[in-house]
C-alpha cells in the first residue's frame, strides 16, 4: 500500500465489510465506494473475473467456489496485496469478502500497520434465516454488477438491469447445496474475526436487517464518526 501519510481525503481508512454471505456486504459497498469516489474491493469479484477470463488463478478458484469452500489464503493474500498496492487505494479503501480466515486477517494487520492505517470493521447483523431467501433471489447484472433480487428487490422488466438493460444472471454458487456449505465455511472460519476485531475495538455493528437505504445511512454514520 502507498505510504498514504494517510489520506488527508476520501475514506482515508481500510474500511472492512465483514458479514455472512447474502448480508448485505456488496449491495452496500457498492453505493458506499461511489459516494466516496474509493475503489471497492471485492475479493469474490476478482476471483469470477479470473474464472470468466480462465487465468490460472481463475481455473484454481473455480471448482473450490463452485463448492462453497474457500480460496487458499496463499493465493487470496498475494491477490489483494497487489490490488492494495495500486495508486488508487492512497485515500482509503472498502474491503468486501476480506479477511475471511485469522491467517488473513493477521497479513492484513501486518500491511496496514506499515503504513499507519487503522481499520474499521463494519459488521452487518443478519437473521440466519434470511440469507437462504435472499442468495436463492439474487441476480446480478452481466454488465454492470448491478444487484438484485426477485423477491424483494425486483427489476422493473424480468430479467433485464434498471440501469443499463443488461441480462440478470444467477451466481453458479447461489445454489440451495452451494449456499449451505458456505454459510457453514463463514461460522467455521470467518466468524472468529468478528471477536478478533471486537477486541481490538475497531469493529461496529450495523443492522443490516434494515431496509437497504437505511443500512446505507447507518454505515454511512459509522464512517463519519471518529475513530
Ligand atoms: P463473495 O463473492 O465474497 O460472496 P459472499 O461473501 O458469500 O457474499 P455474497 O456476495 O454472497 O453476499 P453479500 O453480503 O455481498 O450480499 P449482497 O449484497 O449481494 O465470495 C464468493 C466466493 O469467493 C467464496 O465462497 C470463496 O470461495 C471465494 N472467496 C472470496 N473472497 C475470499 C476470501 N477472502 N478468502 C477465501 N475465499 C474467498 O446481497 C444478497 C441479496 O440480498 C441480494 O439479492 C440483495 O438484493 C439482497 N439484499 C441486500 N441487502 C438487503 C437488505 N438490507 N434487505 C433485503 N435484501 C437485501
Amino acid at each position: 500500500m502507498p505510504e498514504a501519510g494517510v489520506a488527508a481525503k476520501g475514506l482515508g481508512r481500510a474500511v472492512i465489510f465483514l458479514g455472512p454471505p447474502g448480508a448485505g456486504k456488496g449491495t452496500q459497498a457498492k453505493q458506499i465506494a461511489e459516494s466516496y469516489g474509493a475503489p471497492h474491493i471485492s475479493t469474490g469479484d476478482m476471483f469470477r473475473d479470473h474464472v470468466s477470463r480462465g487465468t490460472p488463478l481463475g481455473l484454481r478458484a473455480k471448482a473450490i467456489m463452485e463448492r462453497g469452500e474457500l480460496v487458499p489464503d496463499d493465493l487470496v493474500l498475494s491477490m489483494v496485496e497487489e490490488r492494495i498496492s495500486r495508486e488508487d487505494c492512497r485515500h482509503g479503501f472498502i474491503l468486501d469478502g476480506f479477511p475471511r480466515t485469522l491467517p488473513q486477517a493477521q497479513r492484513l494487520e501486518e500491511i496496514l500497520g506499515r503504513c499507519k492505517v487503522q481499520p474499521l470493521v463494519v459488521h452487518f447483523v443478519v437473521d440466519a434465516n434470511q440469507l437462504m431467501r435472499r442468495l436463492t433471489g439474487r441476480r446480478t447484472c452481466a454488465i454492470g454488477g448491478e444487484i438484485y433480487n426477485i423477491y424483494d428487490h425486483p427489476p422493473k422488466v424480468p430479467g433485464r438491469c434498471d440501469r443499463d438493460g443488461g441480462n440478470l444472471v444467477q451466481r453458479p454458487d447461489d445454489r440451495e447445496e452451494v449456499i449451505a456449505e458456505r454459510l457453514a465455511a463463514y461460522q467455521r472460519q470467518t466468524s472468529p474475526l468478528v471477536d478478533y476485531y471486537r477486541g481490538r475495538g475497531v469493529l461496529r455493528d450495523v443492522d443490516g436487517m434494515a431496509a437497504p437505504a437505511t443500512v446505507t445511512k447507518d454505515v454511512l454514520e459509522v464512517l463519519a464518526q471518529k475513530q
